[in-house]
């Protein structure tokens, strides 16, 4: 571990191979409590399904229904998408939902929107099994790197056009239990 500064300017302790953090621990526990204050009073008296996309959402997923202080279901997918050929590719199930989400209230919890395809395919896969409403998301929204249009309804931040890792984001299966977001140095990703 080393010293680092976030955009605050404020000293906080990074893994060696981290070059900077975007999103310090500190940030992120702010702006998940604000996100879990919104969902608790959109959500008061629905019921609602959390269904959260692993693995990337893992520390997102459990922080926010902890902030999210009315009774909700939780659940979870792994899906990601398949480029074919076909335009806006395929989604690729690789675990479902075991819930019936007919006439439920969905909340798609994810951890970062990128060329938004693995969602745009994902919400319509989910509005097929005719939820009562489907809200999505984010932690993390990097809207510059979009090949599909895509707006998610909840954004924690907007992030910089750069491969972040940590808080349950990773980089080769690595860097997912870091409790905050930064940028690898370059000579990691070699
Ligand atoms: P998509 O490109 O919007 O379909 O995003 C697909 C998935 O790629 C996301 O859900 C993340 O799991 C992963 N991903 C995208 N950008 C990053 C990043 O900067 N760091 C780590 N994972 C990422
Ligand atoms: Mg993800």
């Amino acid at each position: 571990m080393g010293c680092n500064r976030n955009h605050n300017d404020k000293p906080v302790c990074t893994h060696e191979n981290i070059a900077k953090v975007l999103f310090s621990e500190e940030d992120i526990q702010k702006r998940v409590s604000e996100l879990g204050q919104l969902l608790t009073s959109e959500y008061d008296g629905k019921n609602p399904v959390f269904l959260g996309v692993l693995k990337g959402v893992i520390l997102f997923y459990t922080d926010l229904i902890r902030e999210v202080k009315i009774p909700l279901q939780v659940d979870f997918m792994a899906a990601s998408s398949y480029r074919n050929g076909t335009v806006g590719g395929e989604l690729v199930i690789k675990k479902d939902t075991t819930v019936d989400l007919c006439g439920r209230h969905v909340v798609i919890v994810e951890d970062i929107v990128d060329s938004g395809n693995t969602l745009s395919l994902l919400t319509k896969e989910i509005l097929s099994r005719k939820p009562a409403s489907l809200k999505v998301v984010t932690l993390l929204d990097k809207k510059e790197r979009r090949e599909v249009p895509f707006e998610a309804d909840v954004v924690g931040f907007e992030c910089p056009n750069e491969f972040v890792v940590g808080y349950g984001l990773d980089f080769d299966e690595r860097y997912r239990n870091l409790p905050f977001i930064g940028v690898l140095k370059p000579e990691c990703y070699a």
